[in-house]
């Protein structure tokens, strides 16, 4: 199978089912729901440091590209990115997201770019849009976190609009095809909310797997976001 190529943003909305919230007792038939119209696999990594949790590492990324043929966005939220970076491009990482607040994340996005893979960078609720002013020329992706990062299934911060609207005009300024991604609390009641402030990649977790039919409930979401974003 020709490994499958990232996405390129076209103005569209993708919707990036988060690995974290799936069956992981049927991964398979997990992400077979969710491979109709998603952009992406986002794939969430903790180290009980950065972030009070742990979740998985670079091992589970072979199993979720068995299970999908999408490509994986891996969201690192873990403090020493650049030690980790060449694990996640092994394993089959297409795109590695490193957080404004761990070491060195420039110097993580550089040995990312370098391995041929596409470098991501994320800001936490309190961190301001000017932090990514020093990433806006090496990043092919700004992640917005909507929620303090470490859990799925937490409450949208409508708060973090103003700052992915700074965010998107940041992007225009740059002449770049960078994507702006919302991730935490995304559901048929936040998705709207986030493009109209100008996200196009929408990372959904609880809010997906816990469907019966999550290709159908991400359907509609999506078909509500085309026939309502420039009202
Ligand atoms: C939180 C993660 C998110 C989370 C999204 O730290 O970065 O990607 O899994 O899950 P929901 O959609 O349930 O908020
Ligand atoms: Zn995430």
């Amino acid at each position: 199978m020709t490994a499958a190529k990232f996405p390129i943003p076209d103005g569209n909305t993708v919707i990036t089912p988060s690995v974290l919230s799936a069956d992981f007792s049927d991964l398979g038939k997990s992400l077979s729901g969710v491979n109709g119209r998603s952009g992406w696999i986002h794939f969430d990594v903790m180290d009980g440091h950065f972030v009070p949790n742990i979740s998985f590492g670079p091992l589970l990324i072979p199993a979720v590209k068995k299970c999908s043929p999408l490509c994986v966005d891996a969201h690192l939220m873990i403090s020493q990115p650049a030690r980790y970076i060449e694990p996640f491009a092994k394993a089959g990482a297409d795109l590695i997201t490193v957080h404004e607040e761990a070491e060195d994340p420039l110097e993580a996005m550089r040995k990312i770019r370098s391995l041929g893979l596409l470098a991501g960078i994320s800001v936490k609720p309190k961190t301001p849009a000017k932090k990514l002013i020093p990433f806006m020329e090496i990043a092919d992706l700004i992640l917005v976190m909507t929620v303090e990062p470490g859990f799925g299934g937490q409450k949208f911060m409508a708060d973090m609009m103003p700052k992915v609207q700074e965010i998107r005009s940041m992007i225009g300024r740059t002449g770049r095809k960078i994507w702006l991604q919302v991730d935490g609390g995304i559901n048929e009641h936040t998705a709207l909310e986030a493009v109209k402030a100008g996200a196009d990649s929408l990372v959904m977790g609880s809010a997906l797997f816990k469907q019966e039919n999550p290709d159908a409930y991400l359907n509609g979401i999506l078909n509500n976001i085309n026939a309502k974003k420039h009202e």
